[in-house]
């Protein structure tokens, strides 16, 4: 029985996050410059991508240039700028083959114009694909997006278009950038680190965590359906009891 056989696809987690770390070290080993690994994390991530689509996930999260990201060496943060814009130019045609929605979060007006003019192009023209969504966060992190949130409250609160007391958690997730796509299920993050690195905090409040050892540009298939069987073997409560669980 294959790995993916395993999976029991009436139970899939319907929204995937993924925080796509070691591609530096993975490049280290090799004794190559940083964006060598940058460059291998592409395969990676159409790898996941089809795997996901083609089980049935609905959205996938991919964590691919955090706000903190930014004070990295000038030279990297121009690379994988690059590299964004020739990935998202080579792989729409990945996205329409798989029938896969490109969406993204994150301070987006921060990434030079030319990495966004690619990004919204890719994003208008895969807009009507519904098999699964594919979201890109980019200069992207959690308390820079919760706290842009409150701003746009109380904005409008002063202006009269919010009433305070109509604040609760659902009109929080309304305005974060990740309106209308649903809390991811679970959360996946390689090379072995056991961090969240400011990544939508707020929307993982139930999620599974699963970290595996592996550097990202090692990262296949097979891995991706590792983490779904080891998610559907848990039990997820929700702050009940086990007995509490409808089997
Ligand atoms: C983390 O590894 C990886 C990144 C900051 C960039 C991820 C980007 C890609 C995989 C390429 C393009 C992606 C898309 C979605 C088009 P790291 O550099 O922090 O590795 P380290 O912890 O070993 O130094």
């Amino acid at each position: 029985m294959s790995l993916k056989d395993k999976i029991d696809t009436e139970r899939l987690p319907e929204h995937i996050a993924i925080i796509m770390d070691g591609n530096g070290r993975w490049a280290r080993q090799r004794s190559r410059p940083r964006v060598f690994g940058h460059r291998h994390g592409v395969t990676s991530v159409r790898e996941t991508a089809e795997a996901a689509a083609e089980l049935g996930v609905k959205y996938l999260t991919l964590y691919a240039f955090s706000t903190e990201n930014w004070s990295r060496p000038r030279a990297e943060v121009t690379a994988l700028m690059k590299l964004l814009v020739q990935t998202i130019h080579k792989e729409t045609k990945t996205l329409h083959d798989n029938n896969i929605r490109l969406l993204a979060v994150g301070n987006l007006e921060n990434l030079p114009k030319v990495t966004l003019d690619e990004l919204q192009d890719a994003i208008k023209e895969t807009a009507h694909h519904d098999r699964m969504s594919m979201i890109l966060a980019l200069s992207y992190s959690s308390r820079w997006e919760i706290t842009r949130a409150i701003q746009e409250m109380t904005k409008d609160a002063k202006q009269g278009k919010l009433d305070p007391d109509q604040v609760n958690e659902n009109l929080i997730s309304e305005y974060l950038t990740t309106k209308g796509i649903p809390d991811p299920e679970l959360l996946i993050r390689t090379s072995g680190e056991y961090r969240i690195s400011n990544f939508l905090l707020w929307q993982i409040a139930y999620a599974e965590l699963y970290f595996t050892p592996k550097f990202w540009p090692d990262f296949r298939k097979e891995d991706l359906y590792e983490a779904i069987i080891d998610f559907q073997k848990r039990e997820r409560r929700f702050g009940k009891t086990s007995e509490q669980i409808v089997k």
